[in-house]
């Protein structure tokens, strides 16, 4: 058994922070977002991983996740040289895969659920293609599934403008060989895209065996900055355990579940959890509020934030009103001007959203 995850993409809707760097890079309480799945694989025991990659964020995503020594799983880059869909980058990790059955991931999703059920079902009942459906409020964002009151799947559509019910497919999915005959007969969608729903399809017309497994847990896309604040939300709310290192003065205060990495300094500051701070970081007469995720290298300087999520080196000094709901990537520097003009000065990238009251 092999494992395949998929972290090429474009990541438009996570702009303007996948203009330099990979949507799966994008850290949920201080990890990668990738790596909760490499982890959830390994721990199915699944340790032959294939990574689909971009030339755009391949080399980032290889510099940071490495050969797989810190997984312990074995991990194959395989560069995908345009996002030309789910099933073409099936396609072009054949040879790696071979004649194993595989399970596919994708690199942006998080799910609560253990894949070791999935996996059992999938090998037990011999299955060519074992999909993971969830109840949605807004089916026609996702591949959409219909299925008989047995859960036998009978048809599968990709963003529907009318969907047959609310089951989305989940962005895990196990396949035997079969899905390549299936992948070699479709031609592209009408975005241009070959598409992993119509491969299923094809095994479905062609009665081969496929099944859904329905997910009762949490499952999120971080495709989209609400959906990344929510997975941070969920991650620190049930994973964060408490450990402070650094150095913390005698004004300050630590309450509840909070993470502080080595080397940082609090400084007369409250930090309310589940909260977690990375390496290095300083701050000074600060409140940090529940939910919120502080990258390595980040300064705060009378900073009072709550629910969100700072990626490292950024610097946020003296911005007098609450930050919540909020993601600021790398570098960004948010300031006050020492003397106060009446106009305010930017310097933002594109797509850079900025509400002010
Ligand atoms: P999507 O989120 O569907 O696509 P995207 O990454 O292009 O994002 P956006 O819609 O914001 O532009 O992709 C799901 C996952 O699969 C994601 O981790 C990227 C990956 N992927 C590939 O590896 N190759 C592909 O051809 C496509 C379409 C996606």
């Amino acid at each position: 058994m092999k494992a395949l995850i998929l972290s090429g993409g474009k990541g438009t809707r996570l702009r303007p922070l996948t203009y330099t760097g990979a949507k799966q890079l994008v850290p949920v309480a201080n990890k990668p977002i990738l790596w909760y799945g490499i982890e959830a694989i390994v721990a199915a025991g699944i340790t032959n991983i294939g990574i689909i990659i971009s030339p755009e964020t391949g080399g980032e995503i290889q510099s940071q996740t490495g050969n797989g020594d810190r997984f312990g799983a074995k991990i194959t880059y395989i560069l995908q040289s345009e996002p030309a869909g789910l099933a073409h980058a099936v396609k072009i990790a054949q040879p790696f895969l071979q004649d194993s059955p595989f399970l596919m991931y994708l690199g942006d999703n998080l799910i609560e659920s253990q894949l070791h059920d999935l996996l059992a079902k999938f090998l037990q009942k011999d299955l060519d293609a074992l999909i993971l459906l969830r109840k949605v409020d807004n089916p026609s964002s996702f591949g959409v599934a219909t299925v008989d009151a047995q859960g036998k799947v009978l048809q599968l559509v990709e963003k529907p403008k009318n969907p047959a019910s609310n089951l989305a497919l989940v962005g895990v999915y196990l396949f035997s060989t079969a899905i390549h005959h299936a992948i070699s007969n479709i031609q592209p969608s009408a975005r241009g895209e070959l598409e992993i729903t119509d491969a299923i399809q094809f095994l479905l017309n062609n009665q081969k065996m496929v099944e859904a497994h329905q997910l009762e847990g949490w499952w999120l896309d971080t495709g989209k900055k609400d959906d990344l604040l929510a997975a941070n939300h969920i991650i620190l709310d049930s994973q964060l355990e408490t450990d402070v290192k650094g150095e913390i003065d005698a004004n300050s205060q630590i309450i509840g579940r909070v993470q502080i990495g080595t080397n940082s300094q609090i400084i007369n500051s409250t930090i309310r959890g589940p909260a977690i701070i990375g390496e290095n970081c300083y701050l000074e007469n600060c409140f940090i509020g529940p939910y919120s995720s502080i990258g390595d290298r980040v300064t705060l300087i009378e900073a009072d934030l709550e629910h969100s999520v700072i990626l490292k080196n950024s610097k946020i000094v003296k911005i007098q009103q609450r930050i919540v709901d909020s993601v600021i990537g790398q570098r960004v520097q948010l300031t006050l001007a020492e003397r106060r003009p009446k106009a305010l000065r930017f310097m933002l990238g594109d797509d850079s959203q900025i509400e002010l009251i």
